[in-house]
């Protein structure tokens, strides 16, 4: 194939990425800022602070990654940009960067489905995992567990029917009094917790389908917490280290199980972690160690790939041109 450069624009929810992939050299450079720190006094995303601080940074950080790669605006070949599914107003943003530089530049521009990106992230890692695989993404907006058959070949297997499992982190989080995103938070929390102290429910765990369900678990947080708190004015640390860690080991007993279900259904030996509670490590470990026992492989994307980012989007921009040059136009349909 021809070799090309694409940018790769991210401005869903409350991070703005930009990055370089090179489908020859890959990736070039990649700059995130994220607006957790701004969002955290109000214990979520901000929608309009959102759009507004991707207004600030998408420029500055297009002009960093130019300058990491020594790449002239006019390098660059192709656009890929977040087209949804996030925030409309930030998702504006990031088309508009990518749609105003591609009609300056006269390049194609590719609107590209944010799942996607996370969904071939761990293929950025050194050493990526061939198609077939089985994908868990498990992200604050999504849980879903797919078949990949190759770029664009996505079988969805099962799914959330309520909550998502960051959904899930980040609520519970608020509960114990964590600040914003939860997940991280909780995590850490849950290794000084004593994991004999409170046994939440695994829900779906026993349901033949692929399918999850976290919402009660977030309401049996609330329960505890409650009683908790009702029995000692004031829910001491080590209690909520408690009830972190029981949350913790239900959650990933939950999507542990329905991954080596969905491993032993499909015949397949690889699996493919992917999104933010990808980086967890209690998840990571229990995977690992699932993975040993059934025999198969499971693969990661860097840390710093996990959570939203430009490289994942310029990445599924590179692999879709690749297999269709044609795939890209102005004459996308802007649906969020
Ligand atoms: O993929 P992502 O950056 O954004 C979405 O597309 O939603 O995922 C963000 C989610 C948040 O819910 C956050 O709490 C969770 O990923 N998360 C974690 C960890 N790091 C991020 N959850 C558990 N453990 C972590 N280490
Ligand atoms: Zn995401």
């Amino acid at each position: 194939g021809i070799a090309m450069i694409v940018l790769g624009v991210e401005s869903s929810c409350d991070e703005t990425g930009l990055a370089l992939y090179d489908t020859e050299g890959g990736l070039l450079a990649h700059a995130l800022h994220s607006q957790i720190a701004m969002h955290q006094e109000y214990g979520g995303v901000v929608p309009e602070l959102a759009s507004r601080d991707h207004i600030r940074r998408a420029i500055p950080l297009l002009q960093q990654v130019l300058e990491q790669a020594k790449l002239p605006r006019t390098g660059i070949d192709a656009i890929a940009f977040t087209q949804g599914p996030g925030l409309a107003g930030a998702l504006l943003v990031g088309a508009s960067v990518a749609c105003g530089l591609g009609m300056a530049l006269n390049k194609p521009v590719l609107g590209i489905h944010h799942l996607e990106g996370h969904l071939l992230s761990p293929l950025l890692a050194s050493k990526p995992p061939e198609f077939p695989f089985i994908a868990l993404l498990v992200s604050g907006g999504h849980t879903q567990l797919m078949r990949v058959d190759g770029v664009g070949q996505y079988t969805l297997l099962g799914e959330t029917l309520d909550d998502a499992a960051g959904e899930a982190f980040d609520k519970s989080a608020k509960l114990l009094g964590l600040s914003y995103p939860g997940g991280p938070a909780i995590s850490r929390l849950a290794e000084f917790g004593d994991p004999a102290a409170y046994t939440f429910p695994r829900p779906m765990l026993h349901s033949k389908d692929l399918n999850f369900s976290f919402s009660g678990l977030k309401t049996s947080v609330l329960t505890v917490v409650k009683q908790t708190a009702a029995n000692s004015a004031n829910i001491c640390e080590q209690d909520k280290a408690n009830i972190a860690r029981g949350f913790v080991d239900a959650i990933v007993d939950v999507l542990v199980a329905k991954c080596v279900t969905a491993m032993k259904q499909s015949g397949l030996k690889r699996l493919v972690i992917a999104g933010g509670v990808g980086a967890n490590q209690q998840l990571r470990a229990a995977l690992n160690a699932a993975a040993a026992k059934k025999r198969f492989q499971v693969f990661y994307p860097e840390l710093e790939f996990c959570t939203d980012n430009g490289a994942m989007i310029a990445f599924a921009g590179a692999m879709r041109l690749k297999k269709n040059p044609a795939a890209a136009t102005f004459d996308y349909a802007f649906n969020v």
